[in-house]
């Protein structure tokens, strides 16, 4: 039996909205320990660091730009914990596997093929886990419908459809994150697609069973998010961002996927699920599943809400059943975060395989770049890589 580690040692950096929230969770999973925190702004990263010390558990503090190269050489850390601006993800998780250290990169862990296969190439010669924090493959509703998937009541999987649609960027809409913003403006396609994907990727046993094989995508012009540009002092110009992205995969086995991307129009925020079997489907917004039966031989209704009711209890992932009471108490997504975190942690502690791995990273960030290029052909046709070959 191969050796519990008893405290996996984490180095945090960033320590913005997501990187705060990170440390205060890690700190509450059995096993874990921030040891090491970083930002670019001292101020901030003190004032991580005096948290935690005033909690008993003072980290080592870096800071300055460079910081994280430092953190990433600390010889102590078993983990780097990336919660940092999009174009600082693929340089620390380089460092980090470079120096020995397993690596979590906030989504999206990168955005360009290029970058998906450093990745890949680093943690192959490493032999460190890089994996990306998708913390909505933990989310209620989508572990319910991977177990229904792994459970066979959808039948085979034939359609999925999920999306980012949250309003980050609309006129009279003030910004937490320029950064985000900028590389918007430059950039068409789905720069944001993992939230969606990765779940779906889950529940069809992509990596597993099936591949990503290609994909097309078109995108409306940017109504709203010209309107947030000028607001904020950014020129609108060729190439910024279009509100709405639609992006439609096929997979090896012939089953199709559609992504949605909107960050700019005024809707309530949405992923958006949607899980087609030929058997039954499932829908998350708003809940809802029909399934075929001796008696109506066609789903051709939805299940009423008590029988809603109790599906939604029957068929609760096992994963959730077990941890949601303690997740949801710290965590501002429900409990999807903590219990990302806990996966982790525990597998990386146990030396086992954690739930995902590069191969998915780069997979699920590789629509990035390939969506972009698919709108910049007026929705040609664009091949996903297969990012296991040898
Ligand atoms: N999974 C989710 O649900 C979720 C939610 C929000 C954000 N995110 C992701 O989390 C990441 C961070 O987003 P955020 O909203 O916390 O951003 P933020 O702007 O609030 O925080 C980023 C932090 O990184 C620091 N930073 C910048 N450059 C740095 C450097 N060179 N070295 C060290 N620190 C540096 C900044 O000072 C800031 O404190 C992004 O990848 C974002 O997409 C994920």
């Amino acid at each position: 039996v191969p050796e519990v580690k008893e405290s996996l040692l984490i180095g945090v950096v960033g320590l913005g909205a997501r990187g705060l929230e990170a440390v205060r969770r890690l700190s509450t999973i059995p096993g874990a320990r921030v040891a090491a925190v970083c930002d670019s702004d001292r101020t901030r990263a003190a004032a991580v660091a005096a948290e935690r010390a005033a909690a008993g558990a003072p980290p080592n503090v870096f800071s300055g730009p460079e910081g994280w190269r430092a953190l990433c050489a600390e010889a102590d850390l078993d983990l780097v914990y990336v919660t940092a601006p999009w174009l600082m993800h693929v340089p620390v998780a380089l460092a980090a596997m470079a120096s020995g250290k397993h690596v979590a990169v906030e989504v999206p862990a990168a955005l360009t093929v290029e970058d998906c296969w450093a990745l890949v190439e680093a943690s192959r010669k490493s032999s460190r886990a890089c994996v990306q924090l998708e913390n909505c493959c933990y989310g209620e509703i989508e572990l319910l419908a991977k177990n229904l998937a792994d459970m066979g009541m959808l039948g085979t999987l034939v359609h999925a459809e999920g999306g980012y649609v949250h309003r980050l960027f609309g006129p009279g809409c003030p910004p937490d994150e320029m950064w985000r913003a900028e590389w918007n403006m430059s950039h068409r396609g789905n720069q944001y697609a993992t939230h969606a994907l990765g779940p779906i990727c889950m529940m069809l046993g992509i990596g597993v069973s099936d591949r990503l094989d290609h994909l097309v995508s078109l995108e409306c012009a940017p109504f709203d998010f010209s309107g947030f540009a000028r607001e904020n002092g950014l020129e609108p110009r060729e190439g910024m961002m279009g509100d709405h992205n639609t992006t439609l995969i096929r997979t090896v086995k012939g089953r199709s996927i559609l992504l949605r991307h909107d960050v700019a129009s005024i809707r309530h925020r949405s992923r958006g699920l949607h899980l087609q079997g030929t058997l039954g489907v499932m829908n998350d917004d708003p809940f809802r599943i029909a399934w075929t039966s001796r008696e109506n031989g066609g789903a051709e209704e939805w299940l009423d809400p008590e029988a809603l009711k109790l599906v939604r209890e029957a068929y609760r992932h096992p994963l959730w059943k077990m941890y949601c009471e303690r997740a949801r108490t710290v965590d501002k997504h429900g409990g999807m975060d903590w219990l990302m975190d806990f996966r982790l942690v525990t597998a990386l502690r146990e030396g086992s395989k954690p739930d995902t791995d590069v191969y998915d990273l780069a997979e699920w960030c590789s629509i990035a770049e390939l969506s972009e290029r698919s709108v910049d052909m007026r929705g040609s046709s664009v091949s996903i890589p297969d990012f296991r070959s040898t």
